[in-house]
């Protein structure tokens, strides 16, 4: 026998296995499967600065829907430049410039302990408050402050529901409220997106002529009448609730009332 005929080394004899054997297989199956996760790796990679331009994107869609701005078509970045973003800090109702507006994150600030704080009353049922929030002022053509957007979120049934409130300049009359982000279910809580509900918000007022928060999201109607009541929505009394909640909390002192008492002053 000659020494070509008989393979040597431990490569030599893996490649003269037949196709089929246990080796070759899991040799194939091991390479085809690192292949794979680099390419999935690399995509995640490399897909990121995009889905994070259209996380972006998607927050100023919200924002301009929130305030009315929104059409179909429009250039979002031109539209979104309407808004004065200001970091608001929330225990004093007044701006601070210690961070960049445009690219502060409150969500992120929510989670950092230095930024935020652990809440012992929690309503909203979100643990940790962003002592900072960026919230938009909107002004009309001669300067005077028209609307501001606010962020608001707290747990709904199943998830933390995400949003915007639009609250005129007298800091009292709603405009409108949405959520961009939320877990709640198809055709139960996921109604909140229903825009017949998201109507009703429009013309509602946080406070009553005492300055008593009244605005509640509920079946039937409270005393305060009206003007402050949203009806719950049908078959998602859970998702309402923790609307009710949400609202009341960020319109509360432990959220915008400080700012919400500036703005009736007429400051801005
Ligand atoms: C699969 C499933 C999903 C549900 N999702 C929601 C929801 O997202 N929000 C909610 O408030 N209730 C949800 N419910 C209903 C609640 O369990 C509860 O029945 C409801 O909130 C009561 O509302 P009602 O008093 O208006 O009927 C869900 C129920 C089931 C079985």
């Amino acid at each position: 026998m000659s020494d070509t005929a008989t393979p040597k080394g431990p490569i030599g004899r893996f490649l003269a296995l037949p196709p089929d054997s246990v080796p070759k297989t899991i040799f194939v199956a091991v390479t085809l499967c690192l292949f794979a996760s680099m390419i999935v790796s690399a995509a995640a990679v490399s897909l990121r600065p995009v889905q994070e331009a259209n996380k972006l994107k998607d927050k100023q869609i919200n924002i301009l829907q929130v305030a009315g701005l929104y059409e179909p078509g429009v250039d979002i970045t031109d539209a979104f430049g309407a808004f004065e973003p200001q970091v608001l800090e929330l225990a004093t109702g007044t701006f601070t410039d210690q961070f960049d507006a445009a690219t502060f994150d409150d969500r992120a600030a929510s989670t950092d302990p230095e930024l935020s704080t652990a809440l012992d009353n929690d309503p909203a049922g979100i643990g940790r408050q962003s002592n900072f929030v960026t919230v938009y002022l909107l002004r009309d053509d001669a300067g005077d402050l028209d609307k501001v957007i606010m962020p608001i979120h707290g747990y709904g049934l199943w998830s933390t529901l995400y949003g915007f409130i639009a609250v005129e300049e007298n800091g009292n009359d709603i405009f409108g409220l949405q959520f961009y982000q939320h877990g709640e279910t198809p055709g139960l809580g996921a109604e909140v997106d229903n825009p017949r509900w998201k109507s009703l918000w429009s013309g509602k007022k946080l406070h009553d002529g005492e300055g008593t928060l009244q605005i509640t999201v509920a079946k039937t109607q409270t005393a305060a009448g009206p003007d402050h009541h949203i009806d719950a929505l049908a078959g998602a009394t859970l998702t309402s609730v923790g609307v009710d909640n949400l609202v009341k909390f960020w319109m509360g002192e432990a959220g915008y009332a400080p700012f919400l008492t500036t703005l009736q002053a007429g400051d801005f």
